[in-house]
């Protein structure tokens, strides 16, 4: 008849108390015949227990259930009864202050595997662990063994963190009338264009997996619905193998009609992500912590206004920084990179807009600029050098959209229907993608998008 108690809430209150505990075996130390030491924790180590087994008359403990105690495996879950106490020495390695005396223990769910593929211990080593000596786990070995490898204290952050960042999205978003919508993910033909596509066969017709819900959500707005978001799934059949590259990601994206200018599709991001760092900082110092605990990293440099620079400016940077860069063609990564650094060192964040792209870098749908059509009404975002978010406004007018598709190779028969919606009156409107992925993965200055993917799936990794 006894109900469960949660392990973080025991405390020196309770001390005397019986008690009931679930938890997962973390360490298993038997003494002798009459003693076992056993650690119980929740949620990736972020609470655990000591429970103490003492053979003994008083405490009805037996030295079978002593022995009983000692086989549970690693990693098995089990009940315990027993009473709160204060423990002789101070426990190394636990979360609680008190420890249990146990009375009984009941085996949940027991792990029956020999040897485990990962262990817990080696997944959560830090590099400096591994440099001193201790053995640590690569990345692949981990991402095999993913929901083992979910288990080390600084993962449970990561996912934690990432449903901060949607959240504070969701909330702001909601607060300045934008609606959630979802967008198909089959579609009849490609919305960014160029080889990154995933065809299928649908029913017999020829069909794409979504690269970005940005035709359907523009589509919204010549419905009227004035201003969306939505948070899904894209598929990019992405060639290269690189740290910042999924085949399927989580994209959060923003559509909305403009008054006047671009720029307030920047005013928006500008909010929007300032208010989702500093609720990060405010709501997640726990994780932040578990993160650098395993990942050291600096805290973000952002300015309470984000800084903006045209492309020109940052060509202009570049390029007195001795680098080559061509003003009409997009920057490559390492160019993002110096740059990032330049804007550091000269502005004193690593968080700003690039805006006024060249127009021949950006896709199809992208306005040009009213004064010079070389250059468009669109940008990107950086953190830390590296990109999170692409935007722009986009064009309303069905023939100039047509033309525009026609001029990059795009079959325009398949999207026929969307270049038809702007034939019925539509707003000047804009908007902006964000890889939810690689925003968590640069807030913690991380290494590699797979860190802050759930299971993520690459151009060699379909499992698990
Ligand atoms: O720059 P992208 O391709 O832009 C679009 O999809 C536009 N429809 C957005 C818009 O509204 N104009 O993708 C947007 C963001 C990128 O900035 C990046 O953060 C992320 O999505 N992204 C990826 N993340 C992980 N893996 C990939 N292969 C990604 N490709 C883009």
């Amino acid at each position: 008849g006894k109900s469960w108690i949660d392990m973080k809430n025991l405390t020196k209150e309770m001390i005397g108390l019986e008690v009931l505990i679930r938890g997962r075996v973390n360490t298993n130390r038997p003494v002798s015949s009459k003693l076992g030491f056993m650690t119980l924790r929740q949620t990736g180590g972020e609470v655990s227990v000591q429970c103490v087994g003492i053979a003994s008359e008083e405490m009805k403990v037996s030295v079978k259930m002593i022995r009983f105690m000692k086989q549970l495996s690693c990693e098995s879950f089990v009940d315990v009864i027993g009473v709160v106490a204060l423990p002789k020495d101070p426990v190394i390695g636990t979360t609680q202050e008190v420890e249990i005396q146990v009375r009984k223990v009941f085996c949940v769910d027991r792990v029956k595997e020999e040897k485990l593929p990962l262990n817990v211990e080696d997944a959560a080593r830090s590099k400096a662990d591994i440099q001193a000596g201790k053995p640590g786990a690569n990345q692949d070995t981990r991402l095999n063994n993913r929901v083992i490898d979910l288990r080390t204290p600084a993962n449970q952050a990561i996912f934690r963190i990432q449903s901060h960042v949607q959240m504070a999205f969701r909330e702001l978003l909601a607060s300045k009338d934008f609606i959630e919508i979802h967008t198909p993910k089959l579609m009849a033909g490609s919305s960014e264009g160029g080889s990154a596509v995933f065809r299928l066969d649908y029913k017999g017709q020829s069909a794409c997996l979504a690269q970005s819900p940005q035709l359907h959500k523009q589509m919204a707005i010549c419905g009227d619905l004035r201003r969306v978001f939505e948070v899904g799934p894209v598929f990019r059949a992405e060639d290269s193998f690189t740290h910042r590259h999924l085949c399927e990601f989580v994209g959060l994206d923003v559509e909305m009609d403009i008054n006047k200018h671009y720029s307030e599709l920047m005013d928006l991001v500008d909010e929007l992500f300032v208010c989702i760092f500093t609720k990060l900082n405010e709501r997640c110092s726990k994780e932040l912590e578990a993160v650098r605990n395993q990942f050291p990293f600096q805290p973000l440099k952002f300015l309470p206004k984000t800084l903006r620079l045209t492309f020109a400016e940052g060509i202009e940077m570049l390029k007195e920084a001795g680098e080559e860069v061509d003003p009409l063609k997009d920057l490559n990564t390492e160019s993002e990179r110096k740059l990032g650094q330049l804007v550091l060192e000269k502005y004193n964040t690593e968080f700003y807009i690039l805006h006024r792209y060249p127009l021949a870098a950006r896709p199809f749908y992208t306005m040009p600029c009213a004064d010079n059509a070389d250059y468009s009404n669109s940008f990107d975002v950086f953190i830390r050098g590296e990109e999170i978010i692409s935007g722009a406004q986009r064009v309303h007018i069905p023939e100039l959209l047509e033309e525009r598709a026609k001029e990059i190779g795009i079959d325009v028969t398949a999207i026929s229907t969307y270049i038809n919606s702007f034939r019925y009156g539509a707003p000047p409107h804009g908007g902006f993608g964000v890889g939810l992925e690689r925003v968590v993965m640069l807030f913690c200055a991380l290494d590699n998008i797979r860190k802050t993917s759930l299971f993520p799936r690459d151009p060699q990794r379909l499992a698990p």
